[in-house]
């Protein structure tokens, strides 16, 4: 059965909205988790598919697993790992599983892991992951795609990353735990999920030092220094961007819940230059309110603090309607301009030369049929179909669902006209009657 997803735009969305644990950092936490002997627990985690994939890698491992719905907890009992393996099948399906390999190298002193393969956004290559396992002397093959690494001994040693990336400090991180001596990373990623990955594995036991600036110092310490934790995973600051965007895009007013400002600052400074309005209420909840026709802005994608890759095709869904022209470039992806053909469809006005975008905002969006071709792109149709006038269906809703918690059951309570349905189903009256459907609870709602 095909999921869609029909939205009434036009609504300006108000009310609350609180935040699920951060997607790209429970990832990483859960493959941490396989570092010490026994059961850790992870509060804070999102019902996402990616979580569920994350979940089938590691007990793949002969690791024991829990997801606990109601808590959203995770409890995973690493006491015995009994496979050294993760499959292509899997990893194929999401490529943050490639990071349990330093896990999987510094615990069990070897490991066996698919490679990736490139995505929709860009070819997202692991020679960073692999020249830094190198250098901490593992011995390593790849053979039919796989990723064979021995390494009876690691050893601490300097690292510089040509690029700071993400994927490559966490594995890096992981691996240097247990190598005998000090690892430095340089030029190391700076983004909250690292900082959050660093205090979890420190919770553990281990020492690391540095997470959140550029130099990340790991002293290795002994596999019995580690012990199983609890631990709750930060907020989600991407999806709390998405919903600031729908929020602004639609001219509405919301509270956003359970957000750590600090980790959008640049985000909304871009957004205060829209003509957005953001107001700190507590220090884990912010008001983000609009009533003007928004400005146009020029962004340019960073790592972390700058401007978030994440958030690009979101920030071009509220360009697409603002006064002026708009350059939107993308410097860390080749591919994630996808959104871009869509947007048009729905009546934007966006000139792409390779990694820049011209936007030229139009009065306002029409609603059409659109297909989400990854994650934020899907993300990016919401906001769009939101703003757009008339109805919109999405298509492709798998991308979105990896990514976003209950969305369509968020975006109703802020009043959006939106169901999620399947081609079966009837829902002829269900939008006009302005209905709040949420998933797996189509006919009880209707
Ligand atoms: N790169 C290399 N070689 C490497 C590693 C990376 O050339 O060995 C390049 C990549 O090709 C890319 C750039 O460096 O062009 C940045 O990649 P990075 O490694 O930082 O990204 P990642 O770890 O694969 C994580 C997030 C992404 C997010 C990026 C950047 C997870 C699971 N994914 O990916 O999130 O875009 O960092 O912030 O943490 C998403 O959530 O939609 C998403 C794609």
């Amino acid at each position: 059965m095909v999921e869609k997803l029909k939205i009434i735009g036009g609504n300006a969305l108000h009310g609350e909205v609180s935040i699920s644990g951060a997607k790209n950092s429970v990832l990483k936490l859960m493959a941490a988790a396989i570092l010490a002997k026994g059961e850790t627990v992870i509060h804070n985690v999102p019902e996402l598919t990616d979580v569920q994939i994350m979940l089938k890698v590691i007990e793949g491992l002969g690791v024991k697993t829990r997801y606990d719905k109601k808590s959203k907890s995770v409890a995973i009992d690493a006491a015995d790992i009994t496979s050294i393996t993760a499959k292509y099948e899997l990893v194929s399906k999401m490529r943050a599983s490639f990071i349990v390999l330093g896990a999987l190298v510094t615990r069990c002193k070897e490991a066996v892991v698919a490679l990736p393969g490139g995505c929709a956004i860009g070819e997202r290559r692991v020679d960073f992951h692999i020249k830094g396992l190198e250098a901490l002397g593992a011995d390593i093959k790849i053979e039919n795609g796989y990723v064979h690494a021995k390494a009876p001994k690691l050893t601490g040693t300097d690292i510089y990353l040509d690029i700071p990336s993400v994927g490559a400090t966490e594995n890096l991180m992981l691996a240097a735990i247990l190598a005998e001596g000090a690892t430095r990373i340089q030029n190391a990623a700076q983004e909250p999920e690292i900082v959050d990955l660093a205090n979890f594995l420190n919770a553990m036991g281990a020492d690391v030092s540095g997470a959140g600036t550029s130099e990340i110092v790991i002293n290795g310490v002994k596999q019995e220094d580690l012990h199983p934790i609890e631990y709750t995973t930060i907020p989600d600051r991407i999806e709390a961007g998405t919903y600031m965007a729908a929020i602004v895009a639609t001219k509405g007013k919301g509270l956003i819940k359970n957000v750590l400002p600090s980790h959008l600052t640049f985000y909304n400074s871009k957004l205060i230059k829209m003509g957005a309005n953001i107001k700190l209420i507590e220090p884990t909840v912010i008001e983000v309110s609009c009533n003007q026709r928004l400005n146009s802005v020029n962004i340019v994608t960073q790592p972390y603090p700058g401007f978030p890759t994440d958030l690009q095709s979101l920030a071009m869904a509220m360009l697409t309607t603002a006064d002026g022209v708009s350059i939107i470039t993308e410097s860390l992806y080749e591919n994630r301009f996808m959104q871009v053909p869509e947007l048009r469809r729905m009546g934007a006005d966006i000139h792409q030369e390779r990694n820049h975008a011209l936007v030229r905002g139009v009065k306002n969006l029409n609603g059409a049929n659109v297909k989400a071709s990854d994650l934020r792109a899907g993300a990016s149709l919401i906001v769009a179909a939101l703003m757009a006038e008339g109805e919109s269906v999405i298509e492709a809703l798998h991308h979105i669902d990896r990514g976003y918690e209950l969305f369509e059951t968020k975006f109703a309570n802020l009043g959006a006209n939106i169901v999620r349905y399947n081609d079966e189903d009837d829902i002829s009256n269900s939008l006009n009657n302005h209905c709040q459907i949420t998933k797996g609870n189509l006919n009880a709602s209707i």
